[in-house]
C-alpha cells in the first residue's frame, strides 16, 4: 500500500472544497505540534511531503494525500495552542470540527497523543465529538523517543483510562517515534488493513 506513489492532492480550506468522497481515508488529528504532519511523512517514507516545523500552527489547511489507488491520508491542523492569530484559529477549528463530524469516507481518525504529555482535555473534546459522530478513532504516541520506559507505561495507562471513557475509541495504542521509525510499520499495517 506504502509502496507504490503519494501524491498530494489539495489544502482545503472548507468543507466545499473537499476533494470527492471517492476512497476510503483516514485523517490524523491531534494537537499543535504532536507530530501529525512528520508522521505522515514517516509513514510514506517521504521526508517533506507534509509540512512540519516545530512552530504550532504549522499546519492551517487540511491536507490531502493519497496512496496510488487506495486511501486518502489527511492532514489535519492541530488544536490547542498555536502561534497564529485567534480569528484564523477559530476558523480553521470550526472547519476541523465539521470534518470530523460530516464526512462520509472517513473511517478512521488517529488521534495523536504526545507520549511525554498523556492525554488532556482537548484531546478529550476531540475524542467526545467523534464519540458523538460515531467515528472509530485510534491512539498514536508520538515522539516515543523523547521518554524513558518508566514514563511510557505511566502515560499508556493514563490514555489506556482515557479511551475506557470513550465508546468510539478502538482500544489499541500505537507507540510511535518518527525521528527512530518505531511503531511506523505497525501503523502502516493498520491503516492498509482498513477499508
Ligand atoms: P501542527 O501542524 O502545527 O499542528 O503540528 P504537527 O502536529 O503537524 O507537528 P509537526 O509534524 O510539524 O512536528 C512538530 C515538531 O515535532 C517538529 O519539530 C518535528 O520534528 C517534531 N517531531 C515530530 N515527531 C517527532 C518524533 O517522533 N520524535 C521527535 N524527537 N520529534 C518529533
Ligand atoms: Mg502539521
Amino acid at each position: 500500500l506504502f509502496a507504490g506513489e503519494v501524491t498530494f492532492v489539495k489544502g482545503v480550506v472548507a468543507m466545499s472544497g473537499l476533494p470527492g468522497a471517492d476512497r476510503p481515508e483516514v485523517c490524523f488529528a491531534g494537537r499543535s505540534n504532536v507530530g501529525k504532519s512528520t508522521l505522515i511523512n514517516a509513514l510514506t517514507g517521504r521526508k517533506a511531503l507534509a509540512r512540519a516545523s516545530n512552530t504550532p500552527g504549522r499546519t492551517q489547511e487540511i491536507n490531502y494525500f493519497a496512496l496510488a489507488d487506495s486511501h486518502y491520508l489527511v492532514d489535519l491542523p492541530g488544536y490547542g495552542f498555536a502561534n497564529a492569530p485567534v480569528a484564523v484559529v477559530a476558523k480553521w477549528q470550526a472547519l476541523l470540527k465539521q470534518y470530523l463530524q460530516g464526512r462520509q469516507t472517513l473511517r478512521r481518525a488517529f488521534v495523536l497523543i504526545d507520549a511525554r504529555h498523556g492525554a488532556k482535555a482537548v484531546d478529550e473534546e476531540i475524542m467526545a465529538l467523534l464519540d458523538s459522530a460515531a467515528v472509530t478513532f485510534q491512539c498514536v504516541l508520538t515522539k516515543a523517543d523523547k521518554i524513558k520506559a518508566s514514563e511510557r507505561d505511566r502515560v499508556l495507562d493514563q490514555v489506556r483510562a482515557t479511551l475506557a471513557r470513550h465508546p468510539a475509541a478502538y482500544p489499541e495504542i500505537v507507540l510511535t517515534s518518527s525521528e527512530k521509525g518505531d511503531g511506523i510499520e505497525t501503523l502502516r499495517a493498520i491503516v492498509a488493513g482498513i477499508d
